[in-house]
């Protein structure tokens, strides 16, 4: 199966420091995931990657064929990802706005019908932990439900090397089985949608709405 783990910082400068905390923390989860996971394919997008216009326009406003290449290539990478790793720091309580940006800019069908795993982080003491709440809501109106288990990580910063290792210090392993929880619960569900899609197509018993929200409307 294919996953994508979507970081959620372009704070390229301080204070706070450090800056892209969230790197190190994304980092930690794709070498968790490859480690444990080692039949499945990992890969970080990065939103810094993406060169979004200014001035909003999803990939699916696009006639097709037309939107940026890069946003097309990514539209094709969520299509064909089986889950979702969604790493955010805290900001003012909520997620992380580029990654809610980055998001928004592709059809929500293309993440429905698979799970999502959430993480969050932040320099303080709490983890992310009130982010994640409201990251619930916005993954399951993308149709990629997350998993009951989160990851939220206080002082990243005091765990995390640059490069996604463990401080020393640290109990590793502790992290790792910590990891393990939200990670396992996120391979469950992929692979049970994963094969429960070869017998049953959901966008056969569920029309996506392709002109207007009005379509989902009571009568
Ligand atoms: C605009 C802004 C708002 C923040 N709000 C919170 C917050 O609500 N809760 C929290 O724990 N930390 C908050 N922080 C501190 C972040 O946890 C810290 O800066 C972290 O490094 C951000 O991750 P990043 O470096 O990957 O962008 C905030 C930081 C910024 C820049």
């Amino acid at each position: 199966m294919k996953f994508l783990i979507f970081l959620g910082t372009v704070r390229d400068s301080t204070p706070p420091r450090p800056a892209r905390l969230g790197l190190r923390v994304a980092k930690s989860c794709l070498s968790c995931l490859q480690q444990n996971y080692s039949d499945h394919q990992f890969e970080l997008i990065d939103p810094l990657d993406y060169e979004l216009d200014p001035i909003f326009k999803p990939q699916f406003a696009y006639a097709k064929g037309k939107a940026p290449q890069q946003l097309n290539i990514l539209a094709d990478k969520i299509a064909a990802a089986d889950g979702y790793v969604m790493v955010s720091p805290e900001y003012n309580h909520s997620m992380s706005p580029a990654l809610a940006n980055l998001l928004n800019h592709f059809a929500s069908s293309s993440f429905a019908y698979k799970p999502s795993a959430i993480v969050t982080y932040s320099a303080g003491q709490w983890g992310g932990m009130r982010a994640a709440v409201g990251m619930r809501t916005f993954l399951a109106e993308l149709g990629c439900l997350s998993v009951s288990a989160m990851i939220h990580l206080p002082k990243a910063q005091e765990v995390f090397n640059e490069d996604g290792s463990i401080q020393e210090g640290e109990d590793e392993s502790a992290w790792l089985n910590y990891y393990g929880r939200t990670f396992n619960q996120l391979m469950w569900w992929a692979s049970a949608t994963h094969q429960y899609k070869e017998h049953v197509n959901p966008n056969e018993l569920v029309g996506d709405f392709k002109t207007s929200p009005t379509q989902r409307n009571a009568p």
